[in-house]
């Protein structure tokens, strides 16, 4: 079947390295949802001879998002921290072969968008002190779209991203690609949700999905341990272990960016992998910038996900008891 045959294309929404992510429209042949129905169509290109990984990942990727995301009647609803699955099938795009996916559209900014317009304007350039001391910015997008958040709407978006990532771990599922990039903030009623389960994984032995030693993510959000530690070398249950806690840690590089407006500046994305990696793996904390005196209850929360040594880094149900405790 075609692309064109369920569906008016809209707008390319984003290129991976897998393939790419259009905006379309279902028509009246499509059944799953109602036509008129705005929906993200993800593309995953299938080669010629398609090997028995790659259709592994793409149904690994399926079977999680249908179990953590899926409307009735197939599952309980959709999370609300969790883009919405709603089909998958092979189709033709431009005379190529790809697997579809298709879920909810998301009318929004990823966080990564968020992060790159917003006006920051904690430092005052003249005497190096913050001119303000809550988090709010100003978000300022292309045509006056203008979005504002105070201190308290930013940490309730923490708060659900916590809850969120708590429930999946809780779940025995670890995410393994969290960052800026997959992280959508929703204009349309505020929420802010997960996408991108491409390299998520079960993380007990019985599942055919469980998570294996290969190493997944993007350079400034993967955590010292998954740097250093050998995973073929260490039992599954110790894997599964370090996958949660490096979750958490691309959680706070997230957290460090939401808040002050960038990445840490010894993972800039500017810098070399070998650059990165020599920074997180040394001992010294991430430096946060100077002069950011911000909500420093909030900040050490964000320091506990960050410690390198994972085995002293918070669990997610430590970060979710920290922000419970400091809305009281
Ligand atoms: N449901 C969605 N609604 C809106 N934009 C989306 C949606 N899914 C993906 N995107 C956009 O497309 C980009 C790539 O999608 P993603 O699922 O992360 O694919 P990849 O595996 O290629 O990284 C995202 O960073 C985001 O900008
Ligand atoms: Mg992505």
């Amino acid at each position: 079947m075609n692309f064109d045959d369920f569906f008016e294309e809209e707008e390319l929404l984003g290129k991976g390295t897998y393939g790419i992510v259009i905006k379309g429209t279902t028509k009246s042949s499509y059944t799953k949802v109602p036509p008129g129905f705005d929906v993200a169509v993800k593309l995953i290109k299938l080669g010629r001879l398609v090997d028995i990984d790659t259709i592994k990942d793409i149904k690994r990727e399926i079977d999680i998002l249908k179990k953590v995301s899926s409307p009735p009647p197939t599952g309980t609803g959709c999370n609300p921290g969790i883009v919405c699955y709603y089909d998958s099938f092979v189709v033709n795009y431009e005379g190529k072969k790809y697997f579809a996916i298709i879920t909810e559209f998301i009318d929004g900014y990823t966080i990564e968008d968020l992060t790159k317009s917003l006006v920051y304007k904690f430092i005052d350039p003249t005497t190096g002190k913050q001119m303000f001391d809550k988090y709010t910015g100003e978000y300022i997008y292309d045509y006056n779209i203008t979005l504002k958040f105070n201190d308290r709407e930013i940490l309730n978006f923490l708060k659900g991203l916590v809850r969120t990532l708590r429930l999946l771990h809780y779940n025995d599922i670890v995410h393994r690609d969290i960052k800026s990039a997959n992280i959508i903030f929703s204009k349309v009623n505020s929420t802010i949700k997960y996408i991108d389960f491409g390299f998520a994984c079960f993380t007990n032995l019985g599942s055919v999905y469980a998570c294996d030693e290969r190493v997944s993510g993007t350079p400034p959000y993967l955590a010292p341990e998954l740097w250093t530690t050998n995973l073929s070398k260490i039992s599954k249950k110790d894997m599964f272990n370090l996958y949660k806690k490096a979750d958490v840690w691309s959680l706070g590089i997230v957290f460090y960016e939401f808040l002050l407006g960038t990445l840490p500046p010894e993972i800039a994305e500017s810098l070399t992998i070998s650059e990165i990696k020599q920074a997180v793996i040394n001992p010294n904390p991430l430096i946060f910038i100077p002069g950011f005196e911000g909500d420093t209850k909030l900040i050490e929360i964000v320091k506990k996900m960050l410690v390198k040594n994972s085995k002293l880094r918070s669990d997610i149900n430590t970060v979710y008891l920290d922000l419970e405790n400091l809305s009281k």
